[in-house]
């Protein structure tokens, strides 16, 4: 799957065009301590994560047990025939009296689904080009929550950080956890592509050589081009503009809930769970945006009302300050 980068909120209009990308919202469906593919059937996860999708997520679910679009009663995802769960870590903010509090995220332009992420499944520039949708029971992952250093983190433009200035609000640049790349200040956004799934849930998938949205091809132990994943997640850190309240020592005050505060450890969680066919009609039918004709939608509210409650019942930091990372006590 893949996270991939933003533009502004003009570019991003015609690049939903010219690439033909779904685009669409998915409202938060739970915070929680629960990472199926990393650690299945740990209760709880070592770190803190933020899902969406379908409801029938859960710390254990494999192919085997789970069948998302038919165990789930429901997904936060406004195409309603995607119940699969896409998943990262969540991120905190680290006051000067060393206690966390987490960030949520925003809703994204022209979407009315809560918090979540924007969802993107790209086929790409080639019209002609055929896109295999993945089979029940893909999986993937992209990233390590371990990487502390640009030059170990997986395609670089696959994954990254930007800062926001104007999606509707004026953000400050220093106010996103970031590693901004040269020249992106007046990007928005964050994320990161990934690609990927077997036991490592990685090395079934590779990267093209080269740009896949311009149909670079595949290689050859790899042949068949799958659809390009990538989350948007905003976080909205304007509660944490205070610069009193940051570290006294000048450090970054963003974390990801696992510790790291270089945002290199960025990685992201991808369990494919759309309903029969509905992914291969929509990369056939060259659907763009969250409306397409071959796919059913459900309203933003019907997606926000997707709730799972949480599995491993801690606070999340998000009424009160915490003294650690959930999970992270040293
Ligand atoms: C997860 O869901 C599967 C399938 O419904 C079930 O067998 C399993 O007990 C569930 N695990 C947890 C931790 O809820
Ligand atoms: C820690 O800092 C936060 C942010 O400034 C503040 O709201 C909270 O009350 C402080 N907690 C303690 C125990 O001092």
């Amino acid at each position: 799957m893949l996270v991939k980068a933003l533009v502004t909120a003009a570019a991003t209009a015609s690049l939903v065009t010219a690439q033909e990308l779904m685009r669409f919202g998915c409202a938060q469906l739970t915070v929680d301590r629960v990472d199926p593919l990393v650690e299945p059937g740990n209760m709880p996860s070592a770190h803190m994560h933020q899902i969406i999708g379908g409801n029938s997520f859960n710390a254990s679910m494999e192919p085997s047990n789970v069948d998302p679009p038919t165990d789930s009663t429901c997904t936060s995802c406004t195409y309603s025939e995607d119940f699969s769960n896409y998943w990262t870590a969540s991120v905190y903010f680290k006051a000067r009296n060393g206690t966390f509090k987490r960030v949520p995220q925003y809703t994204n332009l022209g979407l009315g689904t809560k918090a979540g992420m924007t969802i993107y499944y790209i086929r790409g520039y080639q019209q002609s080009a055929k896109v295999t949708a993945f089979p029940k029971g893909f999986r993937m992952l992209v990233g390590d929550s371990t990487n502390r250093a640009a030059n170990k983190v997986p395609k670089a433009e696959s994954l990254r950080w930007g800062a926001l200035h104007g999606l509707r609000h004026s953000w400050l640049p220093e106010a996103a956890l970031r590693r901004r790349l040269a020249g992106d200040g007046d990007l928005p956004l964050v994320l990161g592509r990934q690609e990927h799934g077997l036991p490592d849930h990685k090395s079934h998938i590779a990267y093209p050589n080269g740009a896949f949205e311009m149909g670079s091809a595949c290689p050859s132990t790899h042949p068949v081009k799958i659809p390009q994943v990538m989350y948007e997640i905003i976080f909205d850190t304007r509660q944490f503009n205070n610069k009193a309240e940051w570290p006294a020592d000048g450090s970054q005050p963003f974390y990801w809930s696992f510790g790291d505060n270089t945002g290199y450890g960025i990685h992201g969680d991808y369990l494919f769970g759309w309903k029969d066919n509905a992914l291969q009609k929509a990369m056939d039918g060259h659907c763009a945006n969250d409306r397409c004709a071959p796919l059913k939608r459900q309203t933003e509210a019907q997606a926000n009302a997707c709730l799972k409650s949480q599995s491993f019942k801690e606070s999340i930091g998000d009424d009160q300050w915490l003294k650690e990372l959930p999970g992270m006590a040293m």
